[in-house]
Parts: structure tokens; C-alpha cells; sequence
């Protein structure tokens, strides 16, 4: 202050010798303007403490300072998981930026995750809305990205207790069993010829199979590899919603921006991909309300969801858009996530010839030749089940969950967290964590074996399905659905590297998109372990084609 007056007094002189050499000088104004100033400069200066001491009761958790409009969207790179795990070890595990406008949570540790997931579980519980959410949600209709209310909670129990309890999981035990079959026999094929195998697309077709039978009564994919128009069409719309889910669209971000649709991502969203969504849900809808008037299949006797979804009445009744919501949502969140973790595992355990003897050792001394290992051997197979275990805890297919969004302010570890943010939660940091983890970039199932730790629960330095009342609705398929591909692989095949290839070649670099993929899709040689078995003699009927 002392030396801002002196600079003041200083100015002054100067300022009155050049006015007094040009103009007479008017000392009553001068002096008044001199009031104004010290008046203004001791408002200013009590504004300043009150804004700090405001700052003080509702300080924010530190991060990078943003850039004007952009916020830290020039910085983020194309692995934001790991951007963030970085910015992490110089500001600490809790941070606070800007995306674009809009203000950005990211939690980094176990700790910071139990606060938010469990503390506060209730506070972050909605959805953060984007232009994409909105259309493949049919307008936030859906589970996943509809706001925590009455009707969210009542369509996460009508899917829980259909699929994934016990006795909903039982009734689609079959099923997966066909799909199973149906993938070793197309490897068979590859194997037979000895070509080179794309790992994720036959785990992909052999899962996108379950799911739609599950859903709503169609395998798409033959063990031929044929496809008919509707499996097409199907396929099409997959590859467009991935593509659509890599895109940035700056108008979500920058809300100011978005009247401008830079991107044209409004054409693009709300007109070419909301009509191909609409026409291929609403058309399966209609189909199968036609196929029930004329065989009269209800009356208790629902065989998939969308039966069943179809079969409610009165209160519980759902719309079109609902039901439609709901079997977006599933394909969505079901089929790309477990691909990648059973493509991620067999990555890992090419890269580690040891493991893979190991459990194929387990396995046959569980299940043998004859037949083809079921679910029900899953039990029997712990060294497998920890070889999943540590695939989810290295390379959660969804590194940064789903977004949480607080409507409310948040006293969070501390730091007011302000109403309208976003929160990540870094689940691929927290797995990676060397507070928590020995030798935490290792792959080492054995860290697992006799371990108590779980999947879901008290755990939160592993939380792959994330935790609180947004956890993974499809956690009870996939701790089946995934030990189960890669059993399956194991014990019918021995693996080996295309030519000139070695364990340590195996590059284990991420790329994100609606999961977290594989750079470099995995490519191997399958060889048949027991060319006799009677499983591979025949291809039930049923999935030749449905
Ligand atoms: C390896 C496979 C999978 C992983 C790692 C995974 C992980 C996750 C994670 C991290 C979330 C976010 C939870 C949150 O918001 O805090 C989530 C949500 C969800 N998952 Fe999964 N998931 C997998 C497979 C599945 C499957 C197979 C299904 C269903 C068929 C499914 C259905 C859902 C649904 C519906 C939600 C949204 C829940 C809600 O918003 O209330 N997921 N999953």
C-alpha cells in the first residue's frame, strides 16, 4: 500500500508539473480525485480479504490452473486416466479443474474414493448430461445416465432380479453355455488352418450373442460367420455408437458454444444417430409385441427381458422409449467391457508363459477332456478367478467408471466441492496405487490367492464396478461371464504368438473409447489341445443360426 502511494505521490508530481505547464491547475479537484482513489484503493482492499477469507470457507481442492473458455482441454491427453494419475502426484489425490466451462472432480485413491462413494454416495449420485447421453438414453429414460430417482431405482431392480440374480442368472445358464460352444468352435476353424486369430472379435461376437439372446431372444452371429441384413444393420449401429462415444463434442463443455454446433455434433447426434437408434429398437420393440399377440407367449411365460419388459402392466407399465432405454443401456455397458477384460487377460497371460501352464494345469485337473468346462466349474478354478481378479485390477475396462455429478455443494475431504461438478473417479489409479499395491504395474495373480480382498464392497483400493448405489448393475454376469471365456480358451487350445513374435513383444498399450481397448488388438495362433473332445465334434443346432 505504502509503496503504491509513493508511486501515487510520485505520479502526481509529474502529472501536476506537465498540467500546471498546459492548464491552470484545479486544486480542488485534484485533491478530490485523490480522495476517490484512496477511497477505492481501501474498498478494494476489503473486498480482497473478504473474497480470501470466503476462499477460506470454501476452498476448492487444488489442480492445474485453468485456461481461459477452454479450461484444461488443451492439456488432457488422449489417456486422461493417466493425465490425471499424474497431476495427481504433484497436487495430491483429490483434484479440482475445468473441462471447457464447466468445473471437473477427479478422486485418485482409496481413500478419496470411499469419501465420495460412501460418505457421500447420496450427494454425487446424478448424472452429468451430455448431447450423446441424451440420445442414446432416449432422453435420459434409460438406467445409466438418468438421474438417482424413484423410477432409476425401480428399473435397477426390475433388471437386477430378471438377469442377475442368482435365479435370473440360472435361467440364461444355458444359453451362455451354447456361446461358449459356439466360440471354441469358430477358433477351432482358425485353428485348424492354423490362422492367425483376432482375439477380441471372437469373444465379442460370442458375447454380443449372450446378450441379445438374454435381451431379446436373437443371436446375431453364425459359427459360419455369416451374418443376415438385421445382424448387419445391428453391427453398423455398434460401430457408430463407438465412433460417436470417441468424439469431443465442445458444446458439452463450452454450453455457451453450443448454439454454434462447430462440430455439426447436433446433426450428427440428434438426427443420423437418434433415428438409426430409434428405427432399430422401436422395430425389435414392435416385433416382438406382434410375435406375442399372435403366439400369445405371455401369460407368465416371459423367455428374455424385453418379454418381460413388455409384459408389465398398469403402474409398473414402461414406455417404448424406456424399454428401449433400458436394452441400449445393456448392450452398451455389457458387451464391449467384458470383451476387453477376457482380450486384456489373454493378453497378460501370453506376456507370462508361466501363468498360462498354471491354469491350464488347474483346469484340466478340474474338468478334464470330455467336455467343455460349464460355470458351474467356476467355483473349482481359483487360480483363474484370481488371473480375473488381477486383469480388473491392471486394466479396468472402464478406467475412469462413469461420470457422478452433485446438484448440491459438497464438503468433501475438507474442500467445498461446488453444486453442478463433475467427479471421476480414477479407477485405473487406484488399482495402480503403490500405497496399496506391491510391485503395482506387475501382472501377479498370486497376489490374489487366499486373499480376502472383493470386487465389490469394503475393498475401495479395488473397485473396478466402482462402489455405492451406481455399482455395476452387470457385476454378477461378469464374474461368470469372464472366467468363463477365458476357461474356456485355455483349456481347449494352447496359444502361441504369430511368427517372430515374442511373450515380451506383447504391447500393452490403452486406447480409449466406450472401454478401454487394446492399441493393438491381441493377434495369436490357437492350436487344439484335444482334437477328439466330443464338444467339437458337433455345433448344437440352436446356434447355427437363431
Ligand atoms: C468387465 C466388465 C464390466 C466392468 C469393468 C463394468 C464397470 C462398470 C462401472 C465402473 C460402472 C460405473 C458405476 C458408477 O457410476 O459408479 C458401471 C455401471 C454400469 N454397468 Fe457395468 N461393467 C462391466 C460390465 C457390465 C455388464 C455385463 C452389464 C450389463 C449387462 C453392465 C451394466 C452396467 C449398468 C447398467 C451400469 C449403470 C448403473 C447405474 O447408472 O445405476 N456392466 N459398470
Amino acid at each position: 500500500m505504502m509503496k503504491f502511494l509513493r508511486l501515487l505521490g510520485e505520479w502526481g508530481a509529474v502529472a501536476t508539473d506537465l498540467v500546471s505547464s498546459i492548464a491552470p491547475v484545479d486544486w480542488v479537484s485534484l485533491l478530490a480525485a485523490i480522495i476517490v482513489i484512496l477511497i477505492f484503493l481501501k474498498l478494494h482492499q476489503h473486498g480482497t480479504r473478504r473474497r480470501s477469507s470466503k476462499l477460506q470457507q470454501h476452498k476448492l481442492p487444488p489442480g492445474p490452473r485453468p485456461w481461459p473458455l477452454v479450461g484444461c482441454m488443451l492439456q488432457v491427453n488422449d489417456l486422461p486416466h493417466k493425465w490425471f494419475a499424474n497431476l495427481a502426484s504433484t497436487y495430491g489425490p483429490i483434484l479440482y479443474l475445468h473441462m471447457g466451462s464447466l468445473p471437473y472432480v477427479i478422486v485418485n485413491n482409496a481413500q478419496m474414493a470411499k469419501e465420495v462413494l460412501k460418505t457421500h454416495d447420496m450427494e454425487f449420485a446424478s448424472r452429468p448430461r451430455s448431447m450423446l447421453g441424451e440420445v442414446i438414453s432416449f432422453g435420459y429414460e434409460d438406467i445409466v445416465f438418468r438421474s438417482s430417482d424413484a423410477k432409476w431405482r425401480a428399473l435397477r431392480k426390475i433388471c437386477a432380479s430378471n438377469l442377475f440374480t442368482p435365479s435370473g442368472l440360472k435361467t440364461t445358464t444355458a444359453l451362455r453355455q451354447e456361446d461358449m460352444l459356439f466360440m471354441v468352435h469358430c477358433i477351432h476353424a482358425a485353428a485348424k488352418s492354423r490362422s492367425i486369430v483376432n482375439v477380441k472379435r471372437v469373444i465379442h461376437e460370442a458375447n454380443l450373442n449372450t446378450m441379445c439372446s438374454m435381451l431379446f431372444g436373437k443371436r446375431y452371429f453364425r459359427a459360419d460367420g455369416k451374418l443376415d441384413s438385421k445382424g448387419k444393420s445391428f453391427l453398423d449401429l455398434l460401430d457408430l455408437l463407438v465412433a460417436e462415444s470417441g468424439q469431443l463434442n465442445l458444446g458439452d463443455f463450452i454450453p455457451a458454444l453450443k448454439w454454434l454446433d462447430l462440430q455439426r455434433a447436433e446433426k450428427r447426434l440428434r438426427k443420423d444417430l437418434k433415428q438409426a437408434l430409434e428405427k432399430f429398437f422401436f422395430s425389435k420393440l414392435a416385433e416382438n409385441r406382434k410375435l406375442h399377440c399372435t403366439n400369445k407367449l405371455l401369460d407368465g411365460k416371459e423367455s428374455h427381458l424385453l418379454d418381460f419388459l413388455q409384459s408389465l402392466k398398469g403402474k409398473e407399465s414402461l414406455s417404448d422409449k424406456t424399454i428401449a432405454g433400458i436394452l441400449c443401456d445393456l448392450v452398451l455397458a455389457g458387451t464391449d467391457t467384458t470383451s476387453v477384460t477376457a482380450e486384456w487377460a489373454l493378453s497378460e497371460i501370453l506376456a507370462n508363459p508361466h501363468i498360462l501352464h498354471k491354469a491350464q494345469e488347474e483346469i484340466a485337473s478340474v474338468v478334464g477332456q470330455e467336455r467343455l468346462v460349464q460355470e458351474s466349474d467356476l467355483v473349482n478354478l481359483p487360480y483363474l478367478q484370481a488371473i480375473v481378479r488381477e486383469t480388473l485390477r491392471l486394466h479396468p475396462a472402464l478406467p475412469l467408471g462413469i461420470p457422478h455429478y452433485n446438484s448440491v455443494a459438497t464438503h468433501l475431504a475438507g474442500y467445498t466441492i461446488p453444486a453442478g461438478s463433475t467427479l471421476l473417479i480414477n479407477i485405473s489409479a487406484i488399482g495402480r496405487d503403490p500405497a496399496n499395491w506391491s510391485h503395482p504395474t506387475q501382472f501377479n495373480p498370486d497376489r490374489f490367492l487366499g486373499s480376502d480382498i472383493q470386487l465389490v464392497g469394503e475393498h475401495f483400493h479395488l473397485i473396478p464396478f466402482s462402489a455405492g448405489r451406481r455399482f455395476c448393475l452387470g457385476y454378477p454376469l461378469v464374474i461368470v461371464q469372464v472366467p468363463h471365456v477365458l476357461a474356456a480358451l485355455l483349456q481347449t487350445f494352447d496359444w502361441s504368438l504369430p511368427a517372430g513374435k515374442r511373450p515380451e513383444d506383447i504391447s500393452m498399450q490403452e486406447k480409449i473409447g466406450l472401454a478401454c481397448y487394446r492399441a493393438v488388438p491381441l493377434e495369436a495362433v490357437a492350436s487344439c489341445r484335444f482334437p477328439a473332445a466330443p464338444y467339437l465334434s458337433k455345433l448344437s443346432e440352436n446356434i447355427q443360426g437363431s
